[in-house]
């Protein structure tokens, strides 16, 4: 007697990013983000949930460890999945018995969870996802992702996705929508360097949180965001890889600028990171146009992207540069994917 769903989700990167609340309970920011959902065949959360009358307890498990389920954001996803299946009872209906057994989470990445790699972001859009299905849940599932990590909630869209940050206090307005699908820039690829798998780097909910109360840079850059991201949007829409290049470099230098202007400073890049991001401003200037872009989240990792015809020359330049790198250093070639189960 038991029901289960089983999802997978892809990971996004964050072409403009995110960083910074404006309400820390509902996970609502400060500025609106764009991001690119990669395809979910390398790197992915897959998720199984599980419902049974015989089950004693909830429980999960993340890779195959146990976790404890006293987790706020993990309770309050849970919790409001439920409210909405409740909510779509209609009069005359069976209540759900389903909302009343217990439920296990089964949860477990193809990539290390350790290397930081937006794994929090794929496997919340993944639960959601499943628990939405498992309990019959429909709407826009992209809003309770939010609650568990705010960038998972722009994994629920494949392609080019954009997160409008929204006005309204009870984040009603704050919502995901596709700027483009994944088969509009069929030619673009991304390349993951994995420079360190370690996470001893600070959080990224903590971080931003110490970025707004004590960067001014962080205020600063809140007003600039809006033309940014009207200019990456033309970018996608025309497929012009060299503003897309510039601005993702831009937005990426900008985050991690915050971080050292925030108080104590936040430095996640390494000295490798940094030469990583010479090598690809080298690479651009022996080009007419730009050939490789890179952005850096809250870790020391690159997301290289490029265009399809030049992945064999990036590869060569990255294999003369780095000859004895662990051979996991390059995690795939990515294209933008979409999201399914
Ligand atoms: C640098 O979504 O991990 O990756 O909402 O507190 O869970 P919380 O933070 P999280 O922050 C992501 C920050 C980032 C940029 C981005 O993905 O936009």
């Amino acid at each position: 007697d038991v029901e289960w769903v089983t999802c997978d989700s892809p990971v996004n990167i964050a072409l403009i990013k995110y960083w910074g609340k404006r309400d820390e309970k509902l996970i609502l920011p400060l500025n609106s983000s764009v991001s690119v959902t990669l395809n979910q065949e390398e790197l992915r959360a897959r998720t199984t949930v599980a419902v049974s009358r015989n089950f004693k307890e909830d429980k999960m498990w993340l890779n195959g460890r146990e976790q404890s389920m006293k987790n706020a954001r993990l309770q309050s996803v849970i919790s409001q999945i439920k409210r909405l299946c409740r909510k779509r009872k209609i009069d005359g209906d069976q209540p759900n018995e389903k909302l009343q057994w217990k439920l296990h989470i089964c949860s477990e990445n193809n990539f290390p969870t350790a290397a930081g790699l937006a794994s929090s972001a794929a496997g919340y859009a993944c639960l959601v996802y499943a628990l939405s299905k498992l309990y019959g849940v429909e709407g826009d599932i992209s809003k309770i992702a939010r609650l568990g990590s705010g960038s998972a909630c722009r994994s629920i869209h494949g392609g080019f996705v954009i997160w409008n940050k929204g006005d309204a206090e009870d984040g009603e307005d704050s919502s995901t929508e596709q700027i483009a699908p994944e088969t509009h820039w069929p030619e673009l690829r991304v390349l993951i360097l994995v420079v360190s798998d370690q996470t001893k780097h600070t959080a990224s909910t903590v971080g931003m949180q110490t970025s707004v109360e004590t960067s001014d840079l962080l205020h600063q850059r809140l007003q600039g965001v809006p033309k940014r991201i009207e200019r990456i949007k033309k970018a996608i829409l025309r497929k012009d890889f060299h503003s897309f290049a510039e601005i993702t470099m831009k937005d990426s230098n900008q985050l991690h600028a915050v971080c050292l202007d925030t108080y104590p400073p936040i430095s996640y890049l390494t000295d490798t990171s940094h030469h990583i991001m010479q090598l690809v401003h080298a690479i651009n200037q022996d080009n007419s146009s730009n050939m490789v872009a890179y952005s850096f989240d809250a870790g020391p990792n690159a997301f290289l992207f490029m265009q399809e015809k030049d992945v064999p020359t990036v590869l060569d330049i990255l294999h003369y540069f780095y000859p004895n790198s662990d051979p996991h250093f390059i995690r795939g070639i990515h294209v933008p994917g979409k999201h399914d189960t």
